[in-house]
C-alpha cells in the first residue's frame, strides 16, 4: 500500500504542518507501506495528486486541510484517509459550531459568546463580556476558525477587549470570547478501535510562560508537560468521559485531541476537539501515545489500519 502523507498548506499553520509532515513521513517510514510525502500549498493539487496514493495521511492543520473541505474532496474521490469525516471537521474547526454541540450534548465548555462577521464592539465594550469578566477574572479572545492559538488572548480587564478583538480578527472576522477557567490545561488523546473510544493517557502543559502561546507550543524546552498528568482517579476518569463524549458529540472517526481546562474544583470544561492534531517533536499526542507504551511509528499503524476498516 502507498500511503501519501498531506502536509503544507496556506494556513497560518503551515510551519507547523511541514513539522507534523517531516514526523509523520519519518514514522511510517518504520512500517512496511510504502510513504509518499506530498508536500501541497493549494487545495487545487491535491487534485492532481489523487493517483499517486492509496490511502492519505492528512498532516495538514487550519484551513481548507482540517476544516472538512480535504475530507470531502476525498470522500468524492472515493480515497481512504485518516481521521475523521468533513461534517465533523467542520464542526471542530468552527469554535462556535462546536461549543454549541458540546451544550446541547451536555459537554461543559466554558461560557461564552459570538462576535459574528461586521459584529462591533460599542465603545469597545459589550454586556456580554461585562458578564464573563464578573464570572471570573478574566477572559479569552480568540479566532473562531484557528488552530494552535494564533490570534489568542487572555483579557484582564474589559479594556483590553477591542484590541484582543482586533488581533483575533486578522485571523478570522467571526470571534469567540469565552471566560478564562483558573486552573489546569491539559489534552486528552482520543484513539477508536474495535468500536470502542479509548483515552490515551492524560497530558498537562506547564508553559513556562504560564499562557500555552504559539512559541509555548513549538519551542523546545518553552513548556513542561506530566505525562500521565497527575490526576486523582476520579478526576482522570471524569477528564476521559468529558473528552469522549466531545469526541461523540461532534461525530469524530478514528483519532483526535480534545483539549480541556480542569478548575479548582476538579471539574473538566472542554475548549475544542483537533480533528488533525499536531504531529511534531514537541507535539501532545505523541506524548500520550508514548505513555501508553505505543511508539509513534505504532500509533500511526493504529490510525491507519483503524481508518481503512
Ligand atoms: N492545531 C494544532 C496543530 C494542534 O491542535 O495541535
Ligand atoms: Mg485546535
Amino acid at each position: 500500500m502507498r500511503i501519501g502523507v498531506l502536509f503544507g498548506g496556506d494556513s497560518p499553520e503551515r510551519e507547523v504542518s511541514l513539522r507534523s509532515g517531516a514526523a509523520v513521513c519519518a514514522a511510517l517510514g518504520e512500517l512496511p507501506w510504502k510513504v509518499c510525502p506530498l508536500e501541497v500549498r493549494e487545495a487545487g493539487e491535491v487534485l492532481s495528486l489523487l493517483d499517486e496514493a492509496d490511502f492519505f495521511f492528512v498532516a495538514l492543520h487550519g484551513g481548507w486541510g482540517e476544516d472538512g473541505r480535504l475530507q470531502a474532496l476525498l470522500e468524492m474521490a472515493g480515497k481512504a484517509y485518516s481521521g475523521s469525516g468533513p461534517e465533523a471537521c467542520f464542526c471542530a474547526m468552527d469554535k462556535e459550531v462546536s461549543k454549541a454541540l458540546f451544550r446541547e450534548r451536555g459537554v461543559a465548555t466554558p461560557p461564552g459568546f459570538t462576535l459574528g462577521e461586521g459584529e462591533r464592539l460599542e465603545g469597545g465594550k459589550d454586556p456580554r463580556a461585562d458578564a464573563l469578566f464578573r464570572l471570573g477574572t478574566r477572559v479569552v479572545v480568540k479566532p473562531a476558525r484557528c488552530g494552535s492559538t494564533v490570534g489568542v488572548s487572555v483579557v484582564d480587564a474589559p479594556c483590553d477587549l477591542a484590541r484582543a478583538v482586533a488581533d483575533a480578527r486578522r485571523f478570522d472576522e467571526k470571534v469567540i470570547v469565552e471566560g478564562f477557567i483558573e486552573g489546569r490545561e491539559l489534552t486528552a488523546t482520543l484513539l477508536e478501535e474495535e468500536g470502542e473510544v479509548r483515552a490515551l493517557p492524560v497530558v498537562e502543559i506547564l508553559p513556562a510562560s504560564g499562557f500555552y502561546s504559539y512559541e509555548a507550543k513549538y519551542t523546545a524546552g518553552a513548556s513542561r508537560y506530566e505525562t500521565p498528568a497527575a490526576l486523582s482517579a476520579e478526576e482522570e476518569a471524569d477528564v476521559s468521559a468529558a473528552a469522549r463524549a466531545a469526541h461523540r458529540a461532534l461525530d469524530c472517526r478514528v483519532y483526535s485531541r480534545v483539549d480541556l481546562r480542569l478548575d479548582g474544583k476538579g471539574r473538566p470544561f472542554v475548549l475544542e476537539v483537533n480533528t488533525a492534531p499536531g504531529m511534531t517533536a514537541t507535539s501532545l499526542v505523541p506524548k500520550a501515545a508514548r505513555a501508553a507504551g505505543m511508539a509513534f511509528s505504532e500509533l500511526l499503524r493504529r490510525i491507519v489500519e483503524e481508518a481503512r476498516s
